[in-house]
């Protein structure tokens, strides 16, 4: 049998306002790390990344990124290949209209930010889909189940990860994997063990 090829995010992602400032997230990539580290036991695995503070897992290849924009184009031109795609990062929404090639000099700030959305991944994804099975996550802070199934259905997913947005930066999680008339609850556990089973769920998505 061919192995297994995963493609996974992980991360923040960074949108400039000029060469120093951005705007971003409290993502930490524990959850897409650990997941790429679970992944690993059942196949090939990339890992696309937003800036993180952690250490890659063995064996697997890291394409290292920074905006929206860029991981849209990393993730995008590995999708054919892919069997799995598991979208861990949180993306940012919006940025920055014009990025300023200089500081902006605070004399010269009018106060106000100019945000224009960025593209939504998944959802191009969920567009082109033909064998591969996406999965998705939804950080809610209220109403997070029927969140979660609207953008399941929304972005043609096969799984979504619902979890409250207190996990952010934290090493355990409490999810909901619900699938296509499936809703599994599962107890607050390790990030590490949540993965394991997300990787299962993931790969019996596909018979
Ligand atoms: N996502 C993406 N591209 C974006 C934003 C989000 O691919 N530009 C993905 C995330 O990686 C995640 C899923 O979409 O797997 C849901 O992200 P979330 O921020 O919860 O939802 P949004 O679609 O941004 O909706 P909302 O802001 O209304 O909650």
């Amino acid at each position: 049998m061919k192995p297994l090829n995963f493609l996974i995010t992980a991360g923040p992602t960074r949108e400039f306002l000029d060469p120093i400032r951005y705007l971003s997230n409290r993502s930490s990539g524990k959850m897409g790390y650990a997941l790429a580290r679970a992944a690993a036991k059942r196949g090939r695995v990339t890992l696309v990344s937003g800036p993180v503070s952690l250490k890659p897992p063995a064996g697997i290849t890291v394409v290292p990124v920074t905006t929206a924009a860029e991981m849209a184009r990393e993730v995008l031109r590995r999708y054919r290949q892919s069997d799995i795609v598991i979208m861990a990062a949180a993306v940012c929404d919006f940025r920055p209209r014009r990025v300023a090639g200089q500081k902006i000099k605070k004399q010269e700030f009018a106060g106000r930010l100019d945000l224009v959305p960025t593209v939504d991944i998944l959802t191009e994804l969920g567009k082109r889909k033909r064998r591969q099975i996406l999965v998705g996550f939804a950080a809610e802070t209220d109403h997070l189940e029927r969140n979660a199934v609207e953008k399941l259905r929304r972005k043609k997913l096969d799984l979504i990860v619902a979890n409250d947005a207190r996990a952010f930066d934290s090493d355990t999680n409490r999810v909901v994997i619900i699938g296509r008339g499936t809703r599994e609850k599962l107890p607050e556990m390790s990030k590490a063990r949540v993965a394991v089973e997300i990787v299962k769920r993931a790969i019996a998505a596909r018979a």
